[in-house]
């Protein structure tokens, strides 16, 4: 076959990696990649928000499958536009992908399905979104709620208000100071929830689902979990708090019934759901009477991606053992049933490194060197996320740059083997946490 990857991230990268040593593959080619994927594929310079220039370069090389990384594509049609040629692509339809494009479209779902997941709200109305949050603070003496832009904000739209102030700001921010433009004229408010929050991926093909792996990300952008939300400065795979047995409730509880309820209301779900889950303590009933600790551990839904993960994939990819053009082909043509997924016996880690000043302002076209160097090294893979190569010369055209990857056979090994690599790229202008991990390996 030939492939298109459309999409220049880390987890583009890593798809890229993955296939290009697959026995199905002929040509491999990105749209519009960056300079690590160019080491494996053909980069075409085109936006992944151009629909029509897409199909048309699918003809022009002949592709015949498309795998789609980000979610904006999904969300703009890409997999319905090539369905109309007839060219099979793995991602949901726009419908579908409103699980991750509308979170109202998904809190909605998931209580017609009957999900764990946060209550909530939707709301359209400035005055009665403020009333809720009021109301509220009533209620739980001005205890946290959570505000979300409804729709696609690259990852900026949700507030975790730990006062009413807060919250009331926020309502505010989306919807008198447009903060996230569109995407902020309606707003889920919602309870907040406590606990360890884990990222968990299942293949779709639209009447049924099996699991796929499971990771930790890092959302803060330094330390001890400090400063600033990020898209992730580090992941690893698998998690431990995802336990064999939470495996099968999330599948029986959270994932299966999504994907029925899709089929059901004919927006049937095919692709990988990513579904980012709080992992939340309930007392038991009997807990207020005899032992004061007993707890159940209830996995809930945050939120659904309706893409592989960035930088999860980079963790996740190294420890599969089967074809994952195989298994990404048959998901995407209804053949799941067909799919048996083999993994290695081992974990990885990535390291995020970025620009100085993400995820605020930072420079471009700083020159990153040691990159051979640094892949060079048993166990680890650099994945690139925004490099540019500038005749022969490999600069920063982003704010997260490379997704330094280690993988072992057990996570304190892929963590050595991950800051090893890290250690061995000289990037003054670069910065990276130095605990990726530390949750599991406390
Ligand atoms: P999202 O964009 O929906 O993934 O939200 C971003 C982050 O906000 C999540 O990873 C959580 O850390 C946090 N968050 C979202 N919803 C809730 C909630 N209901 N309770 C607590 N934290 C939340
Ligand atoms: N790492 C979180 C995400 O891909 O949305």
């Amino acid at each position: 076959m030939n492939v298109l990857i459309i999409g220049s991230g880390g987890r583009e990268h890593a798809i890229a990696w993955t296939i290009s040593n697959s026995p199905n593959l002929t040509k491999l080619y990105a749209a519009p990649g960056n300079a690590g994927i160019a080491e494996l594929a053909i980069c075409l310079p085109i936006s992944v928000e151009d629909n029509a220039a897409i199909v048309r370069a699918v003809h022009e090389h002949s592709i015949d499958f498309v795998i789609v990384g980000p979610e904006v594509p999904l969300v703009n049609g890409l997999v319905d536009e090539l369905g109309k040629t007839g060219i099979p692509a793995f991602g949901p339809t726009a419908k579908a992908a409103q699980l991750e494009g509308s979170k109202g479209f998904m809190k909605d779902l998931c209580a017609r399905a009957n999900i764990p997941t946060a209550r909530y709200a939707r709301f359209t109305d400035i005055a009665k979104a403020k009333a809720y949050v009021e109301e509220h603070d009533k209620n739980s003496g001005g205890a946290p709620i959570v505000i979300k832009a409804d729709g696609l904000a690259a990852g900026k739209g949700v507030t975790v208000a730990m006062t009413k102030t807060e919250a009331l700001q926020a309502v505010d921010d989306a919807m008198l100071h447009s903060a996230f433009g569109k995407a902020g004229t309606e707003l889920v408010i919602e309870e907040f929830m406590e606990g360890e929050e884990a990222s968990f991926f299942a293949l779709a093909d639209g009447e049924t689902a099996i699991m796929f792996a499971h990771a930790q990300d890092h959302k803060r952008a330094f330390d001890n979990d400090e400063g600033p939300n990020t898209g992730g400065m580090g992941a690893y795979s698998p998690a431990p708090i995802v336990t064999p047995a939470l495996q099968e409730e999330i599948m029986q509880n959270i994932i299966l019934p999504t994907v029925k309820q899709m089929a059901k209301d004919g927006t049937p779900f095919r692709g990988v759901l990513f579904a980012g889950l709080m992992i939340t303590k309930e007392a038991e009933p009997i807990a207020e009477t005899a032992e004061a600790s007993r707890y159940k551990i209830v996995p809930k839904l945050i939120e659904y991606n309706a893409r592989f993960g960035d930088p999860e994939t980079q963790a996740m990819l190294p420890r599969l053992k089967s074809d994952f053009l195989d298994v990404l082909y048959k998901t995407a043509t209804g053949k799941l049933k067909d799919v048996k997924l083999d993994w290695h016996d081992s974990a990885a880690l990535c390291v995020v490194m970025a620009a100085k000043g993400y995820p605020g302002n930072y420079k471009k076209n700083t020159v990153i060197k040691g990159l051979d160097k640094a892949a060079d090294l048993p166990n680890v893979v650099v994945f690139h996320a925004g490099t540019l190569n500038n005749n022969g010369v490999v600069v920063a055209n982003g704010g997260r740059v490379l997704g330094v990857t280690g993988f072992s056979q057990n996570l304190k090994q892929a963590q050595h083997y991950a800051y090893l690599a890290v250690d061995n790229i000289d990037w003054d202008e670069g910065f990276c946490r130095r605990d990726i991990g530390w949750r599991a390996l406390k």
